[in-house]
């Protein structure tokens, strides 16, 4: 495939240009091993494109993008999938719809309704993997959508932090019978397209989505893609983008996303089958030791706990031997593969947990985990932006939470702002480790 932002920025280094521009270091670095970045770092330069008014390399490159993931459109995001959340969000306050938010949501998605003034209405999923996965129904989403007075859209987080993937047709289906856009939050999956039928929340009916390419797809970090099926939002997705966006998008990451399209399509599905064909193995041949969490194949969640084990000292053992996980609280530990992970990296894992299954204690069921609904005291935007206070989770009770800050990852809230914070919250802080809350002054 070709690859019009890189090629671009190789043809421009290699003529050793004198470089009166931006950015000041002049395409030379200061002797790290981050030299070889600079020449190919630049700016908006003749030939060069505008990310939110793209008409020539770059918006060449979203084509293809575009063309890869079968979608009406596709822009590039150099501020991960947190920038693709704001514009989706703001392109839903421009229709004035209210928004529907299955609880899960990363922290991303409250930073974004506090800057937009969102009011949420939630969906609570019924818990499966403490705070961080659960599932939704399309009934759940409907009676939702029935008890909206007003348009409405759903937002959906798939697959979530633990790699369940929630059931995106059956939601699209039930969104769309009731003229309500479905956003699905795939910053976990972008590979998902990779699979035969294509698994990704665009082919399954989502009306945008967005993908962190540096998450699961060998992109540098901060790369992500917006994905429409809809015409009318591919016309307005960079003018919302740029409300939020720098001004000084980095061409490195312009460039990533770039072959990263190319790695797509020439190379991304063999890897992948490699990868998970590798992974059924070595998930069948640890079966008598570790049981995993289901979910999409790349993000091998063991349940650490019902193994015999605390999620965090499995995390601990397993960097005891070189490998360091994504995640890990008490229960879970996460480990996340990508397309280029290696058969001999897999059996590096596998020996390694064979090694480690022989220290297990007694299994452990997860404790039960529910989300008692909290009160919703006053908007999420004044809590946010108020003045506050920082104090331990013990002294928080029927206190207003105030900031959007949760440990990251998992980045999942377990309060959000403007609610009251109830002994039930408390306990779940104190499960997640969590010392201190901000709450409204
Ligand atoms: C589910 C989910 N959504 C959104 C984000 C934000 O993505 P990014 O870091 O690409 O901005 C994350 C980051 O971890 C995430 O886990």
């Amino acid at each position: 495939m070709h690859t019009p932002i890189y090629e671009f920025l190789t043809r421009y280094a290699a003529q050793d240009p004198l470089r009166m521009h931006m950015p000041g270091h002049k395409g030379r670095g200061l002797g790290s091993a981050l030299d070889a970045a600079f020449p190919l770092d630049i700016t908006e330069i003749p030939g060069a494109d505008s990310l939110f008014d793209a008409a020539g390399i770059i918006a060449e490159s979203e084509a293809n993008a575009a063309a890869w993931y079968h979608t009406a459109g596709t822009v590039y995001s150099t501020a991960g999938s947190t920038l693709c959340i704001q514009t989706m969000l703001a392109l839903m306050q421009q229709e004035h719809r209210r928004v529907l938010a299955v609880r899960n949501v990363h922290r991303a998605f409250l930073t974004a309704s506090v800057l937009l003034g969102l009011e949420v209405e939630w969906i609570y999923p019924t818990y499966t993997g403490g705070i961080l996965s659960g599932t939704v129904t399309p009934a759940q989403i409907a009676a939702a959508l029935d008890a909206s007075p007003t348009p409405a859209c759903v937002y959906v987080t798939s697959p979530d932090y633990l790699g369940h993937c929630a059931d995106i047709a059956g939601i699209a289906a039930v969104c769309h019978a009731h003229q309500a856009p479905l956003l699905v939050d795939n910053a976990h999956g972008a590979h998902l397209g990779l699979f035969s039928p294509s698994r990704h929340p665009i082919a399954l009916g989502a009306d945008l989505c967005c993908d962190s390419a540096h998450k699961m797809l060998p992109a540098l970090t901060g790369c992500a893609y917006l994905h429409t099926s809809q015409p009318r939002y591919a016309a307005r997705a960079k003018a919302a983008m740029s409300l939020f966006g720098s001004t000084s998008p980095s061409y490195l990451l312009l460039a990533s996303l770039d072959l990263c399209n190319a790695y797509l399509a020439e190379h991304g599905a063999a890897d992948l089958a490699r990868v998970t064909a590798a992974l059924t193995m070595l998930r069948q041949e640890l079966s008598d030791c570790w049981r995993f969490y289901p979910g999409e194949p790349l993000h091998l969640t063991i349940c650490a706990a019902e193994s015999g084990m605390e999620g965090t000292e499995l995390a601990q053992r397993l960097e005891g031997e070189g490998i360091f996980c994504e995640y890990a609280d008490r229960d879970f530990t996460v480990l996340l593969c990508g397309c280029p992970t290696t058969l001999q990296e897999l059996q590096r894992l596998q020996d390694a947990l064979r090694r480690i299954a022989a220290l297990r204690g007694q299994p452990r069921q997860p404790e039960p985990f529910s989300l008692p609904v909290p009160e919703q005291v006053c908007s999420m935007r004044r809590a946010a932006l108020g003045d506050y206070e920082t104090v331990p989770v013990e002294a928080a009770e029927d206190r207003i939470c105030a900031g959007v800050h949760v440990p990251c990852p998992p980045a999942i809230p377990i309060a959000v702002s403007g609610e009251r914070i109830s002994g039930a919250c408390i306990n779940i802080f104190r499960r997640y480790g969590i010392p201190t809350v901000d709450v409204v002054k």
